[in-house]
């Protein structure tokens, strides 16, 4: 059962105690950690243009250059209040697991990871209330019912994977780019840097959990846990469109702009750029499976 396997893997044991390590030695005081200034230019990008949601579209041709870094800001601070959101949500997770029966292994592991995002959650909210004067609201949907029921932990862990991944693609893009402000730099560092060990561990830890559910599960379980996986990477990358993002920049007809972006033709490519390491990971796992090819004629 998974217990067991938790609890038996060398390879696990490992990487737990590799990721531990690295987590007391890189430790940092988060709240010493940034110089916060005032104000931030607001005539430059605030987030990497291939990352905004209607970069290479007929939408951005339709902006000023000005139009353009104003929506730029404001996908950034809904960026960042995303993580909020989200970083909250796994926290009572992970909260509700660690020193429990099934998570006792990883309970030391847990305690770095507790820490580190609720230092995360800090710094992203402290950039959200001192540059865009509010958090975004968490947009609805998500987290539905899940189903099968002995799939809970699994899927937990999974939605944590998919959420950090789709955020690590972000924040190492930012982290290097030299058009972006020093401090929005800095931030997008710090939490890649962090990152990189929460997957790790959350691809490994989701390999086992997912090796223990299959030796029980029916075919319709796993297709169920498959098309759940899919839902829930569609409504993340759907997040990040916002319309509240599209009025605060000034663009006219927010909703409508939503519903263009989202079904228009850069979508499939931007969504596949984001998910392109997870999705192979979920892939090559049998987490998800290939889309069933349509029939000739239907194409
Ligand atoms: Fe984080
Ligand atoms: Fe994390």
């Amino acid at each position: 059962m998974t217990t067991a396997l938790i609890d038996t893997s060398k390879r696990l044991r490992e990487i737990l105690d590799r990721l531990s390590s690295m987590s007391i030695e890189d430790y940092y005081n988060p709240y010493q950690m940034f110089d916060w200034p005032d104000s931030l230019p607001q005539d430059m990008w605030w987030m990497s243009p291939e990352l905004t949601t209607a970069h290479g579209t007929e939408i951005a041709a339709e902006l000023s250059q000005e139009q353009l870094y104003r929506l730029s800001k404001y996908e950034s601070i809904n960026f960042y209040s995303l993580n909020v959101h989200g970083i909250r949500e796994l926290l009572i997770e992970v909260t509700g697991r660690i020193h429990t029966d099934e998570f006792a292994t990883p309970s030391e592991f847990f305690h770095h990871f507790i820490g580190e995002e609720n230092e995360h959650m800090w710094f992203f909210a402290q950039f959200c209330l001192r540059y865009g004067g509010k958090i975004y609201k968490q947009p609805r949907g998500g987290a539905e019912t899940i189903p099968p029921n002995n799939a809970a932990s699994l899927l937990v862990f999974a939605r944590i994977l998919i959420f950090e991944e789709l955020v690590d693609h972000f924040n190492s893009t930012m982290a290097l780019d030299e058009r972006l402000d020093d401090t929005i730099r800095k931030i997008n560092r710090i939490h890649h840097q962090d990152e990189s060990r929460h997957i790790a561990f959350g691809r490994e830890l989701v390999r086992i959990l997912f090796e223990g559910f299959r030796e029980h599960a029916t075919p319709e379980d796993l297709t169920q846990v498959s098309d759940y996986l899919k839902r829930y990477m569609a409504y993340s990358f759907e997040s990040l469109f916002s319309p509240q993002v599209y009025k605060d920049a000034g663009i006219p007809n927010p909703l409508e702009v939503r519903r263009r972006l989202l079904t228009g033709p850069r979508r499939p490519e931007f969504e596949a750029q984001v998910f392109r390491k997870t999705h192979s990971f979920l892939t090559k796992h049998g987490l998800i499976q290939a889309e069933a090819a349509a029939p000739e004629g239907v194409r």
